[in-house]
């Protein structure tokens, strides 16, 4: 972090600073992560207050703390009215002070992989900060941010929100020099309402915007009429898988393995060849967005190609595990809604041998969530499936649509019964999925477990 005054902090967060002066290198919101010397912000959240933790603290040497309780202790703290937001005031303070050039991504699947996409290229350009794991709410943006230090050169922001008014938030304290909105689909629907509240949600990432930024827009899934008059003053780069009429990325030559993609990448300084190590269409488009980002920071095709073939796969996401020879099990129980479903029953359906797929709930889908579970079922039927188990209440809706489908009431279960299915089958692949809640790794697991039994 840029190095920062109990003084200077005070005055960034309207804050009131009791004790001596001193200087801050490290802020730190998590009692585990105290390092001697650092700045301790106690955070209120919906579960817990941290503020209970200061003792803590400063039993690891925790140099001062911000609080919101009038706590005194024996060494320097700051009293601000609220200390969430005086973390994201210092946040944008540090973000202000820094020449990195910030990219900031939103929407409603692929933010983590085109982060990590794009992170990968950009590293082999300059010193680069990203979003650690999933950390992409008002807490986690703000900390991302304050990694930033005078050395970096770019900073790519995963934006997250499951209810309106969260990305204005998160983009006011990045203040992006380029902006990506990945795409637009069914997900958290309990709180956005409708397709069209994720659109309005997802463009708060706008008021962000600074004069003369890049905004890249998805026209394979996007509301580019609604968003127009927020970005008129921006440049913009359109990317689609196919050709259309505005893309100024797009591929040709796409080939599908059972270990990734390769494809004929087409952009606006020439034409690449490129292998992704990651399964799907969408990461596809994942790829295309995060060269978008690059070619806005002039960075050249090759190093983009290489930044792209590096990428690390990102645990949960259609990762594939070869179990044994003819036998892979693809585990995609990071997370599920609608749109990442038919992208996975897509991916599924173009694997070797027996397909199944063993599927928890989608969760946050509001209202219309049994007749999203019954559209995942219909759209199975015409795919080239052979088998699906659910478990969770929604899922039953997909096996009861789906021309054969089990459905269980327990994981131990349908792991049991999966491992026979593995077993008797030559060649099979087995992709498994869920929304977060639904804790589908523990199939992933078992299946792993049963499998190395027999080696
Ligand atoms: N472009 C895409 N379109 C549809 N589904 C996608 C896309 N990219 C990734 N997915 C799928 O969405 C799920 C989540 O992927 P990822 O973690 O990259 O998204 P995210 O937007 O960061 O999710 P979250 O909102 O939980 O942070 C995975 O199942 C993945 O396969
Ligand atoms: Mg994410």
């Amino acid at each position: 972090m840029i190095s920062l005054s109990l003084k200077k902090i005070a005055l960034i967060t309207n804050g009131t600073l009791y004790g001596a002066d001193l200087l801050i290198n490290e802020i730190v919101i998590d009692t585990k992560k105290i390092i001697p010397g650092c700045l301790f912000i106690a955070l209120i959240g919906r579960k817990f207050d941290a503020h209970i933790f200061i003792h803590d603290a400063l039993k690891k040497k925790c140099a001062a703390f911000v609080t919101q309780k009038n706590i005194k202790p024996h060494v320097p703290y700051i009293i601000v009215e609220n200390t969430s937001i005086a973390l994201g005031q210092i946040a944008g303070w540090v973000r202000k002070k820094t020449k990195a050039k910030i990219l900031a991504i939103t929407g409603s699947c692929g933010k983590t992989s085109v982060k990590e996409m794009t992170a990968s290229i950009l590293r082999k350009n300059g010193n680069t900060i990203s979003t650690i794991d999933n950390l992409n709410n008002n807490i986690g943006v703000p900390m991302t941010l304050l990694q930033l230090k005078q050395e970096h050169k770019y900073g790519v922001i995963e934006l997250g929100a499951s209810k309106p008014g969260e990305i204005a938030y998160t983009s006011n304290i990045s203040q992006p020099d380029i902006i990506l909105i990945n795409n637009i689909h069914c997900a958290h629907l309990q709180g956005f309402k409708s397709l069209l509240g994720v659109s309005k949600a997802k463009s708060e990432i706008f008021s962000g915007l600074k004069p003369n930024s890049t905004v890249i827009i998805n026209l394979d899934s996007h509301h580019f009429s609604q968003w127009k008059k927020d970005i008129k003053n921006s440049n913009i780069l359109f990317f689609s898988i196919k050709k259309k009429k505005y893309s100024n990325f797009f591929c040709s030559n796409i080939k599908i393995h059972i270990h990734g993609t390769s494809f004929t990448m087409h952009t606006p300084c020439g034409k690449i060849n490129i292998s992704l190590p990651f399964l799907g269409y969408q990461n596809i488009s994942n790829a295309l967005a995060a060269s978008a980002f690059s070619f806005a920071l002039k960075i050249p095709l090759k190093k983009i190609k290489i930044g792209l073939l590096d990428t690390p796969i990102v645990s949960k996401r259609l990762e594939s595990i070869i179990l044994e020879p003819n036998k892979i099990l693809i585990d995609d129980t990071y997370n599920s809604n609608v749109s990442s479903m038919i992208s996975a029953i897509k991916v599924l359906e173009r694997m070797p041998g027996y397909k199944i797929l063993v599927t928890g709930d989608m969760a946050e889908l509001g209202e219309n969530s049994m007749m999203y579970h019954q559209m995942i079922g219909n759209t199975a039927n015409s795919s080239a499936i052979n088998k699906i188990f659910s478990i969770g209440d929604m899922s039953s809706e997909i096996t009861k649509i789906f021309n054969n489908g089990k459905h269980f009431l327990n994981k131990k279960k349908l792991s049991e019964y999966l491992k026979n299915v593995f077993l008797k089958k030559k060649k099979i692949t087995i992709l498994v999925k869920g929304s977060r809640s639904t804790k589908m790794e523990k199939v992933v697991e078992d299946l792993i477990k049963e499998s190395k039994k027999k080696c």
